[in-house]
């Protein structure tokens, strides 16, 4: 399938988001359906998914709480608009969901499960919702007072027009932590597999 550049990325750029900005957009879009005023959790929020979810839930209107999993992390997503950061490795999300909406949080786009996620969950309010893209381990224990939507993203060229659409209206940021050559691969897994990598890595096939 193939897809225009959307203004105003590069190649590069563009190249880094065709399935990381799909998966953010439908989760927040058709997954959560996520409103004006809206408080929502993006959990996993340093990653690919995860900082242009941020982005495209501000877009929306919503509210932001956006967990990462170190202190450098917090600042990158507070970078990319979050409107508060909560570390969701080694901080306390319970308390900082409750700062954040004292009511309950009405929405949570997990990236990253866990009990760190079950956490989150915790704080969601009675009737609110949760979607997660298939690949999350372990997947989220079923709760009855939460409507949880699990979901593929899916490409097709109507998909690209909208992302197109969304990434022109967010003006978006695609962070890239690194570009490595595509003879280069390995060195690029074994950078993602030693975690804390904020953003996309690319490869560069010429
Ligand atoms: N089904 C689909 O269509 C589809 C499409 C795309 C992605 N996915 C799935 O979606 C998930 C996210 O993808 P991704 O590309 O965004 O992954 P990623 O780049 O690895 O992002 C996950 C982020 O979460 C952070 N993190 C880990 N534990 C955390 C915790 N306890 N609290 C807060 N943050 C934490 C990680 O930081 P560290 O690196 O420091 O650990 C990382 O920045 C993956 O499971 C992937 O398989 C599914």
């Amino acid at each position: 399938m193939v897809s225009h550049v959307p203004n105003p990325l590069d190649l590069e750029h563009a190249g880094a988001i065709p399935t990381t900005g799909l998966t953010a957009l439908q989760g927040v879009d058709d997954a959560l359906h996520l409103k004006d005023g809206e408080n929502v959790i993006i959990h996993g929020a340093s990653g690919g998914v995860g900082s242009l979810a941020i982005q495209f839930a501000k877009l929306r209107g919503a509210r932001v709480l956006a967990t990462a999993s170190s202190a450098a992390g917090m600042e990158f997503v507070t970078e990319l608009g979050a409107d508060m950061a909560a570390d969701g490795r080694h901080g306390d999300i319970i308390a900082a969901a409750k700062t954040f909406a004292s009511d309950g949080i009405d929405a949570v786009l997990a990236l990253v499960g866990g009990d760190s996620l079950e956490r989150c969950l915790d704080t969601v309010r009675p009737g609110g919702r949760l979607a997660y893209p298939n690949g999350i381990e372990p997947e989220p224990k079923k709760r009855r007072s939460i409507d949880a939507v699990p979901y593929d993203a899916t490409p097709g060229v109507k998909q690209f027009e909208r992302l197109g659409r969304a990434v022109e209206a967010a003006r978006l940021k695609v962070p890239i932590a690194g570009v490595y050559a595509l003879a280069d691969a390995t060195k690029a897994h074994e950078r993602l597999a030693a975690g804390g990598v904020l953003g996309k890595i690319v490869l560069r096939v010429r």
